[in-house]
């Protein structure tokens, strides 16, 4: 990783504007989230601006000429074209020697992505990586349910990777298990129209996110810190070796519980979640790009990144920061 960047859009909204949406109170939520604010795009702003913006700040970070650039992943659920948006990127950033995808693996996307970057790096398939975790998720929130429009927020946030002789990804564990898909969905519910005698189709559209707070708080506490051990074993490495923990932001009281949970002292959790809320597949990137512009992480420190989310899916990832 050589670079990072992130982008999120301008209008503000805090946890007293959003009483007046729903039944709910700043107390409420910053003592159950640790959420003060979030961030939202408006209409004019699309998913492919915030993704193109946070890789742009990355590639200017990491030094490294659009030309050169090999491959380029977007992590997304919340994409401006079903067909894939990372193309849209590619072309917005004029790198047209890349290839670009997209990948989704929801709130964990970004750890996914960066394994998947791995692979091909230490394959030699292709030298420079440019990884994007991207998401417009107020476009899909029901902002008239107050056990989730709290949560969320919008974002981007990149990275770069490079082919090196010394890898710097240490150690990973991924996982999913579809059985418990249904504590955490956007799924899409089809409106049954017949086109012709005999030939129905299902033409309807997506739902709002619906969200188990409960089973999906549960899930994250017990299973995080599990992946988290596992990719340490891989790297060789113990919690005693972690300079920072950096997990998705969904929550403030999911961080602290973790961090107990591994033994790790507070000093140690990056967290930015009071500021822009759960950004899914953006929240590791934009936590990473504040801590690296403020000179918290330094060369060469050791960081246990862990994601979790709808799927359910969940993965952790050590590595060094270059
Ligand atoms: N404001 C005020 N009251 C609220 C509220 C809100 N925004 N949302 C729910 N409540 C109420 C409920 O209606 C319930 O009231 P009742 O007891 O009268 O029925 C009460 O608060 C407790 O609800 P519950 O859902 O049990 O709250 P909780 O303590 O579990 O906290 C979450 C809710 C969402 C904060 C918590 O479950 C959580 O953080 N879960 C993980 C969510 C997450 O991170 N998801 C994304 C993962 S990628």
């Amino acid at each position: 990783m050589i670079g990072v960047g992130g982008a999120t859009p301008l209008p503000v909204l805090d946890n007293h504007a959003l009483s007046a949406l729903v039944d709910t109170s700043d107390d409420w939520i910053r003592s159950r989230t640790g959420i003060t604010q979030r961030h939202l795009a408006s209409s004019d702003v699309s998913l492919v601006d915030l993704a193109s913006e946070a890789a742009q700040a990355a590639l200017v970070h990491a030094g490294v000429a659009t030309e050169s650039v090999d491959l380029i992943l977007l992590a997304t659920s919340t994409p401006d074209d079903l067909f894939g948006t990372a193309s849209l990127v590619q072309a917005r950033l004029g790198a047209h020697n890349a290839v670009a995808f997209d990948l989704t693996a929801a709130c964990s996307g970004f750890i996914f992505g960066l394994v998947t970057a791995a692979q091909y790096l230490r394959a030699g398939t292709y030298r420079t990586v440019v990884l994007i975790g991207a998401d417009i998720l107020s476009r899909w929130v029901d902002w008239s349910d107050r056990r989730t429009c709290i949560l969320f927020g919008d974002g981007a946030g990149a990275v770069v990777l490079q082919a090196d002789a010394t890898d710097q990804l240490l150690g990973f564990e991924l996982r999913s298990d579809g059985r418990l898909n249904h504590y955490l969905t956007l799924g899409y519910e089809p409106d049954p129209q017949t086109l012709v005698e005999s030939v129905t189709i299902g033409q309807g559209k997506f739902k709002p996110i619906f969200m188990n707070g409960r089973e999906v708080y549960r899930f994250a506490v017990t299973q995080v810190p599990e992946v988290i051990e596992k990719a340490l074993f891989r790297a060789g490495l113990t919690t005693d070796d972690i300079d920072w923990l950096l997990l998705h932001q969904a929550n403030q009281r999911i961080l602290d519980a973790v961090a107990d949970r591994l033994g790790i002292p507070r000093e140690k959790v990056i967290s930015n979640v009071s500021d822009y809320g759960n950004t899914s597949a953006a929240s590791i990137p934009l936590a990473l790009s504040e801590v690296v512009a403020n000179g918290q992480i330094k060369p060469g420190d050791v960081v246990a990144a862990a994601g979790f989310g709808a799927g359910l899916t969940w993965g952790a990832a050590i590595f060094r920061w270059h």
